[in-house]
């Protein structure tokens, strides 16, 4: 008797890690994707999602990618520093006015032009990916900088971050995001710095009694792949997962200011935190304390991208 050979190949497995719950942005914009890539290329590409760091911390993924051992994962701008100096240019504080004007950066030329600024590292970049404008919370209210004097802020792994609570003589501490909350929770620190649905989603707000709505900074994401990956796939199938990726992120990008003002007001709402605005008199003092800032980081980032981001505040 003759057997028919039937051979197949196994799926393409692409594992999507990833450190914040579902409920936000990033988590939406992950199970966005699968969702297309399980219309679009059945049996073809796998997609598994990892969220709350199930799979690796934020400071581990991108060499876990490099091994392999993850294949797409969507890191906050600001933990890139090891692998590119450019991207430091989204944490400079105070230089995108909102979200918007962070857009039309990202989506201009020398937004589009930083996507390549990891291949050196073996790293692509596929897409931005908002979360949001960052406020301050912390156990005690923090209005002006002076108040923030001495405090220790949770920050990501990032030297512009670092010299931004320098600059209030306040004590920045490196930390993971998976530990934010314990340490919150037990007063190790006194504050840190979030979206309104990172604050919300991981329940800072129910152990920090004051946030300031100060706009200071940015929270957004760089989906990554590594080359070695990306490059082996068959170019078909690459474009069509961009493009779903690219989907999915619009549909994430979307989410990000519904969630932002959901988000808000559920913090509101729950009554445990107090959310403080600022005069404008106030908000100048941070960004007088602050903006010193720019100058020390203006030489590895460039001065020309930094203006292309100023002037992206022009709609
Ligand atoms: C994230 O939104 O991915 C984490 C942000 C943080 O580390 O604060």
């Amino acid at each position: 008797m003759i057997v028919p050979m039937v051979t197949w190949a196994a799926p393409v497995k692409i594992k999507f890690s990833h450190v914040v719950a579902e409920n936000t942005p990033k988590g939406q914009a992950a199970v966005k994707f699968k969702e297309l890539i399980e219309q679009r290329l059945p049996g073809k590409v796998v997609v598994e999602v990892y969220p709350n760091a199930q799979l690796f911390g934020d400071n581990k993924v991108l060499e876990a990618m490099l091994l392999g051992d993850v294949q797409m994962a969507a890191p906050a701008l600001s933990k890139f520093q090891k692998y590119t100096k450019q991207l430091q240019i989204f944490d400079l504080p105070f230089l995108f006015d909102d979200l918007e004007a962070t857009e039309r950066f990202q989506n201009g030329p020398a937004g589009q032009g930083l996507l390549g600024s990891l291949s050196k590292k073996g790293l692509v970049g596929l897409g931005y990916l908002h979360n949001g404008m960052k406020q301050l919370s912390a156990s005690d209210p923090i209005i002006t900088p002076t108040d923030a004097r001495g405090k220790k802020f949770r920050i990501m792994t990032s030297d512009v971050l670092q010299e931004q609570f320098d600059a209030v003589d306040a004590v920045p501490l490196k930390k993971p995001f998976a530990e934010v909350f314990t340490l919150l929770q037990t007063k190790a620190i006194d504050g840190q710095e979030n979206t309104y649905s990172n604050m919300y989603s991981q329940k800072f707000f129910e152990v920090q009694e004051h946030i300031t709505e100060t706009n200071h900074g940015l929270l957004d994401y760089l989906v990554v792949t590594s080359a070695e990956f990306w490059m082996g796939l068959p170019e078909e199938m690459r474009e069509e997962i961009h493009t779903a990726l690219n989907e999915a992120i619009a549909h994430g990008n979307q989410l990000a200011f519904e969630f932002d003002a959901r988000d808000r007001q559920a913090i509101l709402d729950s009554g445990k935190s107090k959310i403080h605005t600022l005069t404008p008199q106030q908000r100048e003092q941070w960004v007088e304390s602050m903006r010193p800032v720019w100058k020390k980081f203006e030489k590895e980032i460039g001065a020309d991208l930094i203006d292309a981001a100023v002037k992206s505040n022009q709609k």
